[in-house]
């Protein structure tokens, strides 16, 4: 009896979600499951059908979309050639380049197949189908278990089920993934292509115009793109790199628009967003907003303005820094974004004004009321507990481990440990020890030690409490330290008794472990009140949902293929200013003659600027589009992903959100969430 009434749940949450939409735009939504939107998506302007966006027996859109991990990429020819971001081909092009070969630097044009790069590490994975597993996992759960015993079923069926399918076909990979807190199940089928070629990347001073003082802003005129082409063995499977490999036929290719777009225009994205959290209760967003946004950025403030005093100083170092520093700076600008606009849209009182009517709606019926009366409760009890922990895990990632001295300190504290359980002579202990010479190699080329101290310098005055007093003599710690120093380390590999004693006694490793230790301590609790915060959460989202039963929900993103909709807008980013929805090359010059080194251009496209040669990419004025924006709910991941016309012709490349719009990982607001797109017209005039 239990059982059927899991399975009649599910279906009465999933299946009769009727019209009304919750806020115009936002949404990433589940393309096997577009029959609810696609009448909305039609209204707006869609001119395509469900089937021409997702089918499994015929070749459809879905065909050409592309998850290389982190970002997404699409198809546009009948041979394979596949268009995603600059900065996700990015450790590609770098990868390729050398001093005398510098990609980076000119850009890289393949003028036929020989000179495409083989690109190790660069794997393609095109969904083949979507089956909804939900009744099937659910309704196999034992009645009356707890919560780690459901876990532990959960887990057991889904390995089941994929290595059944594991043994009736081998050419497709499987995950399953899970919707809505762990109310519904997804099985992904893919086919995963693991010879991937650098086709063509155009200079960075296009491919990241603007570098990091333009990251997350809007007016942009970044180039972010690039080109690969996916092969495959002679029947067209995915094959490992072989000379013999012959380019993939894809089922589906994008068909390039010239056309532009205009505002207004009906447009949406087709990729593979990371990661959002729109249904979480205040508490959470409390933590967010006043603990760890502000926490986090404190922290990264004094790396980022460390960093740059040293590359100021020095070319070397700049070269060394500039990667680290845009990863670094990244999340940093990304952070501040979100803080600002949760506070404009005053999203936790948005939430408490939810959590209600929620509390409302609970009051009028009493079984909704048993079932789910502890929610709010538990999650406020929880998420104040957990404050405590969360501020070590943010000291432990962000402040200690910035320093970069704890990586290699981190390494051989778990070669140690593995050493001294005598696993010395497993193949275990022995690949570590290959990972940990190829890490540290990596690691020491990019290492300058003098940035180091004084980063430790600043950031041990954060510590209380420990082995190493904030006025220590912090160049004399760091030259007894044996990991300061690339061949000492390399040594210390072939751990021995003796190298094992002398690490364990140097001062900067026992003050690591002493930290470590306290971080290793809050495990356990950290785990428990993750883990009830993730059942709360499932029970939270489905009592949502049948609250609100006439709204269609969308899942949050969990790297899972997506369908996001909108229309091209420009918008108010503050009182008195009107952001314009494109840009043009124009402007690209207007940033060059400011002297700021982040907007250099090429001596060419200056040329190509003065004389207005913009053959047939230019827009009916004339002038030489770049980039625009639009209302699709996109989040990290998206990069790289197909802006796509009424139509479902490419005409741009996903590439960043507006700063103004970043909170939309938590709540979205069409007002103010623009994702950023770079013309397709612009790539092809670059190309
Ligand atoms: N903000 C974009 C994203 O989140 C682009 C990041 C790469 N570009 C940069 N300047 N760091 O990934
Ligand atoms: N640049 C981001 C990415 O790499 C997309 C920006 C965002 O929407 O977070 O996925």
């Amino acid at each position: 009896m239990r059982r059927i009434g899991k399975i009649l749940l599910t279906l009465n949450l999933f299946t009769v979600l009727l019209c009304s939409r919750a806020k115009a735009d936002e949404g990433m939504w589940i393309p096997m499951l577009l029959k609810y939107n696609i009448e909305d998506m039609q209204k707006k302007g869609f001119r395509l059908t469900e089937e021409d966006l997702y089918s499994i027996n015929n070749s459809s859109l879905k065909d050409a979309i592309v998850n290389i991990r982190g970002c997404t990429g699409e198809i546009v020819s009948d041979r394979g050639l596949m268009l995603t971001n600059h900065h996700c081909g990015l450790n590609q092009i770098q990868y390729h380049s050398s001093v005398e070969n510098d990609y980076l630097r000119n850009g890289f044009w393949a003028d036929s197949p020989d000179e495409e790069l083989p690109s190790p590490n660069m794997e393609a994975r095109i969904v083949v189908r979507i089956d909804d597993l939900t009744s099937e996992i659910l309704g196999k759960l034992s009645e009356n278990i707890d919560e780690s015993e459901r876990t532990r079923q959960i887990d057991s069926l889904k390995e089941q089920i994929i290595s059944g399918l594991e043994l009736e076909n081998k050419l497709y990979a499987y995950s399953i993934s899970e919707m809505f807190g762990g109310n519904m199940f997804l099985l992904f089928t893919y086919e995963v292509f693991k010879d991937v070629r650098l086709v063509g990347a155009p200079p960075s001073d296009i491919g990241k115009f603007g570098h990091e003082t333009d990251n997350w802003i809007w007016p942009r005129h970044t180039g972010d793109f690039c080109m690969f082409r996916i092969y495959a063995d002679r029947d067209n499977k995915p094959a490992t790199y072989s000379s013999d490999n012959v380019p993939y036929r894809p089922k589906y290719h994008f068909k390039i628009s010239l056309d532009g777009v205009g505002e207004g225009d009906f447009t949406f994205i087709y990729g593979f967003p990371g990661r959002t959290n729109e249904y979480v209760p205040s508490y959470a967003l409390e933590n967010v907003v006043n603990e760890t946004n502000p926490r986090r950025i404190g922290f990264r403030t004094i790396r980022l303005n460390l960093m740059k005093e040293f590359m100021d100083q020095d070319d070397n170092v700049r070269i060394q820094y500039t990667a680290k520093r845009a990863s670094v700076a990244n999340s940093w600008k990304r952070w501040q974004g979100e803080s600002l606009g949760l506070g404009r849209l005053d999203a936790v009182g948005k939430k408490k004004e939810f959590e209600r009517r929620f509390a409302g709606w609970l009051n009028e019926n009493d079984v909704s009321k048993k079932r789910y009366g502890h929610l709010l409760p538990e999650f406020q009890q929880l998420y104040s507990e957990i404050i405590p922990y969360n501020k070590m895990l943010d000291y432990y990632n962000e402040a200690l481990m910035a320093v970069e001295i704890f990586t290699p300190i981190a390494s051989f504290y778990s070669l140690i440990s593995m050493y001294e359980k005598g696993m010395k002579d497993s193949t275990d202990y022995m690949s570590k020890q290959k990972e940990l010479k190829a890490a540290l190699e990596l690691f020491y080329k990019n290492y300058h030690l003098p940035y180091d101290v004084k980063l430790f310098e600043t950031i041990i005055k954060e510590f209380e409490n420990n082995v190493i007093p904030a006025d220590a003599d912090m160049k004399a710690l760091f030259a007894e330290c044996p990991f300061s120093n690339m061949l000492l380390t390399m040594d210390l590999i072939d751990l021995d008794d003796d190298k094992a004693k002398a690490i364990k006694s140097d001062a900067m490793y026992r003050f690591y472990s002493s930290v470590f230790e306290e971080y290793d301590k809050i495990q356990p609790d950290l785990k428990r009140i993750n883990g009830r915060l993730a059942v709360l959460q499932r029970e939270y989202i489905a009592a949502v949902m049948k609250m609100d039963s006439g709204r269609i929900f969308y899942p949050d993103a969990n790297s899972t293929l997506r369908v996001a909709y909108g229309k091209v807008a420009g918008f108010r980013p503050v009182d008195g200013v009107i952001y314009d929805y494109y840009t043009t090359l124009d402007g690209v010059m207007e940033k060059n003659s400011l002297g700021n080194k982040d907007y250099q251009v090429p001596e060419r496209l200056i040329t190509l600027w003065k004389n207005r040669d913009y053959g047939r990419y230019a827009r009916k004025d004339g002038t030489m589009p770049v980039a625009f924006i639009a209302t699709n709910h996109t989040t990290g991941g998206n990069s790289g992903s197909p802006l796509l016309n009424a139509k479902g012709e490419l005409v741009g490349l996903n590439f960043d959100r507006c700063w103004e719009s970043t909170m939309s990982d938590y709540m979205f607001d069409p007002d103010y969430c623009r994702n950023i797109s770079v013309d397709i017209r612009y790539v092809l005039f670059i190309i």
